[in-house]
C-alpha cells in the first residue's frame, strides 16, 4: 500500500483489529451497565455520564451532545487528529502495519492558512540576517538558545514591505481578512513592524497567528508588549491553546497538563524539560481550554505569574475547569516571580520540587478569598466563611470538603458540624446514575415505525430488504435520506453494520445526528418478522394517507370531469394496493 489513501477494506480490517472499549476505556473511565458501557462525554461539558459505548456494535453514542461515530471519530475528536491519523493510531495498536504519512494530512482549504505559512518563514529569515541582529542577541540575552528559536519557530517581523510583496498573488480582499496587515492610504503595511514573533498554530499544528513583542529601548511612548493577531476565519483565539500538540504526549504520559501564562515561561520550562506544559496567554481560560485541558490529563497543574494578576487568573482558570467537574492544583511562586524569573533564579530542580509539591485548589482559595479582608473583624470574618463556603459547594470531591472543613474550624473555631450544615451540597457523593432520555410520548405512530424500522435496518439485512420489497420510501425527509443510505450501503457492499456504515458517512453531520437519534432508541436487538412487517405497513399506509390526500385536494381543484376521474381512479388503485399488502400481512 503507498500513498495516503486506504481502501475501505483496509479501514474496516482496521477498525476490526481493535476493540473500541478498549480504545476509549484508555482515555476515560467506563462502566459496564447492561449491554452498554457508559462514561462521561469528553466532547461537552458534563460530570454525568452521559456516553454510551457499545461493544456489539463498535459505536460510542452521546444522548446529552450527539457526539457519535466509530473508534476513529472519538480519536480524531478526542486527539484532534485526521481521520487518517486515527486510522494509523489503531493500525499500529492492532499491529497492523499501513504505509501512509502520519502527518497531518487534512488538506488546506483555506489561502489564509498558505499566507500564515508563507509570513512564518519570511519572520524566520528575517531573524538570521543582519537587521536581525539586535533582536537575535535580545533572545539571546533572555537566555534562550537557537533549540528554543528552532523549535518555537521564533522570527522577526521587519519594517519593510517584504510580506506585501510575498503574498502579492493573493487579491486584496484575502489580505484584509488575514490580519497580516495594517492598511492606510490602499497601501498595506506589516500589522507586528518590529516585533519578535512567535508563531501561533491551530490544534492541528496549522500556524493560524502570531504573537510579536517588542525588543528594543523606546524612549517615550512605548508601544504595548505584546501585540497579537486579530481572531480570523482560521483563528479563534479561545479555542486552541498555545504548545497544544508539543504537550500533549508528555501530558498523556505523566497524566499531568501544567498551564502557565506568556511565552517566555513556557520556553524556560522547556529548557530544563518540562515539556507538558501550554499557556494562556494572559488572557482568561475559556470553557473550550478547559475543556482541552480536561483531555489531556487527569492532573491539572495551574502555575501562573506569582504576582496578584496571577492570583485572579488562577482563582477564574480553575472555576471554569471545576465546572468541568476537574479539582485542579496550584501553584504558587514566591516573590511576584513568573515560572522564567523563578528557574532563572533559583534553577530548574527547585522549580521541579515545587512543581511536584502543588496545594490543593481549597488551599490556594483559603488564602485567595482572605486577601483585603480583616480576620479579627467579625463582618470580615462571617464574610469570609460564607465565601469558602460557596466554593466548597462547587467541589465534587467530599475528602477535599471534609479537609478543609476542618481547616476552617480550626481557622476560626466555628464548630465543624455548623459549618457542614451550611453547605447545600453536603449529601455524601451521590452515585451518579445514568438515565438514557425515553423518546417523547407524544411522537406519533407513523414516525415511530420509520425510527424502529430505522433501527433495525441499520443491523440487519433482512430488514433493509423488507424494506426495500414493500416499500422504499418514508414519510420523513431525514429518515428517507437515512434509509437510502443504509440501502445504498446494503447494495453495494453486500452486508450491513452501523460502524462501516458511519465511517461510509464521512462527515455527513445530519446523517449521524440521525443515526445518533435511532440508536439511542436503545431497543431491543431481537425482532421478529412480523413486527418488521407491521411498521412497514404503518409507513405505508401513512404514505397511502398522504397520497390519497394529496391527490383528493388535485381532484377539487380539477375541473374537467374526465381528468377528475382519472384522480378517482388513481385513489382508488392506491387504496387497493394498501389492502393486498393487509392480506400479505395476514
Ligand atoms: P516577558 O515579559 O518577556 O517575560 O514575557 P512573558 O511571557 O513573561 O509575559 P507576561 O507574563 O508579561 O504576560 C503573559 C502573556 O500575556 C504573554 O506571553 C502575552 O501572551 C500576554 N501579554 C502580555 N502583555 C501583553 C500585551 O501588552 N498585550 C497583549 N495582547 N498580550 C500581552
Ligand atoms: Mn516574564
Amino acid at each position: 500500500m503507498n500513498g495516503q489513501r486506504l481502501d475501505t477494506e483496509t479501514i474496516n480490517h482496521i477498525k476490526n483489529s481493535v476493540d473500541i472499549v478498549d480504545i476509549i476505556s484508555s482515555y476515560i473511565p467506563l462502566t459496564s451497565r447492561g449491554r452498554n458501557l457508559f462514561g462521561v462525554c469528553p466532547f461537552h461539558d458534563d460530570t454525568n455520564p452521559s456516553m454510551s459505548v457499545s461493544r456489539e456494535k463498535q459505536i460510542f453514542t452521546c444522548f446529552s451532545c450527539g457526539a457519535t461515530g466509530t473508534v476513529f471519530k472519538f480519536l480524531q475528536d478526542y486527539e484532534n487528529i485526521s481521520f487518517i491519523e486515527a486510522v494509523k493510531m489503531c493500525a499500529d495498536k492492532a499491529g497492523i502495519s499501513i504505509n501512509i504519512k502520519s502527518s497531518n494530512t487534512k488538506t488546506k482549504d483555506n489561502e489564509l492558512y498558505n499566507m500564515y505559512d508563507i509570513a512564518a518563514t519570511l519572520y524566520q529569515n528575517n531573524l538570521n540576517t543582519d537587521a536581525g541582529l539586535e533582536a537575535k542577541k535580545y533572545l539571546y540575552d533572555r537566555k534562550l538558545d537557537d533549540k528554543i528559536i528552532k523549535k518555537f519557530k521564533l522570527g522577526l517581523s521587519l519594517n519593510d514591505n517584504k510580506l506585501e510583496k510575498l503574498l502579492n498573488k493573493y487579491d486584496n480582499s484575502l489580505k484584509d481578512r488575514s490580519g497580516l496587515f495594517n492598511k492606510s492610504n490602499f497601501k498595506y503595511y506589516d500589522t507586528f513592524s518590529d516585533r519578535i514573533i512567535f508563531p501561533i498554530e491551530d490544534l492541528n499544528g496549522n500556524i493560524v497567528a502570531f504573537s510579536g513583542r517588542i525588543y528594543k529601548e523606546y524612549k517615550d511612548e512605548k508601544p504595548s508588549k505584546y501585540k497579537n493577531s486579530k481572531e480570523t476565519e482560521i483563528f479563534k483565539k479561545g479555542n486552541i491553546l498555545y504548545n497544544y500538540r508539543n504537550a500533549k504526549e508528555d501530558a498523556r504520559k505523566q497524566n499531568k497538563i501544567i498551564i502557565m501564562e506568556g511565552f517566555l515561561d513556557l520556553f524556560r520550562a522547556y529548557q530544563i524539560g518540562v515539556k507538558n506544559v501550554v499557556i494562556s496567554m494572559g488572557t482568561a481560560v475559556t470553557k473550550e481550554q478547559a475543556l482541552l485541558l480536561k483531555k489531556m490529563a487527569k492532573d491539572v497543574i495551574l502555575c501562573f505569574d506569582g504576582d496578584q494578576a496571577g492570583a485572579h487568573a488562577t482563582y477564574s482558570c480553575a472555576n471554569e475547569l471545576i465546572k468541568l467537574g476537574i479539582t485542579p492544583k496550584v501553584v504558587r511562586l514566591p516573590d511576584n516571580l513568573d515560572p522564567d524569573e523563578f528557574i532563572l533564579k533559583n534553577g530548574g530542580e527547585e522549580f521541579k520540587r515545587i512543581l511536584d509539591n502543588p496545594i490543593n485548589i481549597m488551599e490556594f482559595k483559603l488564602e485567595y478569598l482572605k486577601n483585603n479582608k480583616n480576620l479579627d473583624n467579625s463582618t470580615d470574618m462571617s464574610e469570609y466563611v460564607n465565601d469558602i463556603l460557596k466554593e466548597l459547594d462547587k467541589i465534587n470531591d467530599d475528602i477535599l470538603r471534609e479537609i478543609t472543613i476542618n481547616k476552617i474550624s480550626k481557622q476560626t473555631g466555628l464548630d465543624t458540624d455548623l459549618l457542614k450544615s451550611k453547605l447545600s451540597n453536603k449529601k455524601e457523593e451521590v452515585k451518579k446514575e445514568i438515565v438514557i432520555p425515553k423518546t417523547p410520548k407524544k411522537t406519533n405512530m407513523y414516525v415511530k415505525a420509520e425510527q424502529y424500522l430505522l433501527y433495525y435496518m441499520l443491523n440487519n439485512a433482512e430488514v433493509i430488504k423488507l424494506y426495500q420489497k414493500h416499500i422504499g420510501y418514508m414519510p420523513t425527509d431525514k429518515y428517507r435520506a437515512l434509509a437510502f443510505e443504509i440501502y445504498y450501503f446494503y447494495k453495494t457492499n453486500k452486508y450491513i453494520n452501523v460502524s462501516d456504515l458511519m465511517i461510509s458517512l464521512n462527515d455527513d453531520n445530519e446523517k449521524l445526528n440521525t443515526i445518533n437519534e435511532i440508536n439511542l432508541l436503545n431497543l431491543n436487538d431481537n425482532y421478529t418478522t412480523e413486527q418488521i412487517l407491521d411498521y412497514i405497513k404503518t409507513i405505508k399506509n401513512y404514505n397511502i394517507k398522504v397520497e390519497s390526500k394529496r391527490l383528493r385536494e388535485l381532484m377539487k381543484l380539477e375541473i374537467d370531469p374526465l381528468k377528475k376521474a382519472e384522480y378517482a381512479q388513481k385513489i382508488l388503485e392506491i387504496q387497493k394496493n394498501n389492502e393486498e399488502v393487509d392480506k400479505y400481512d395476514e
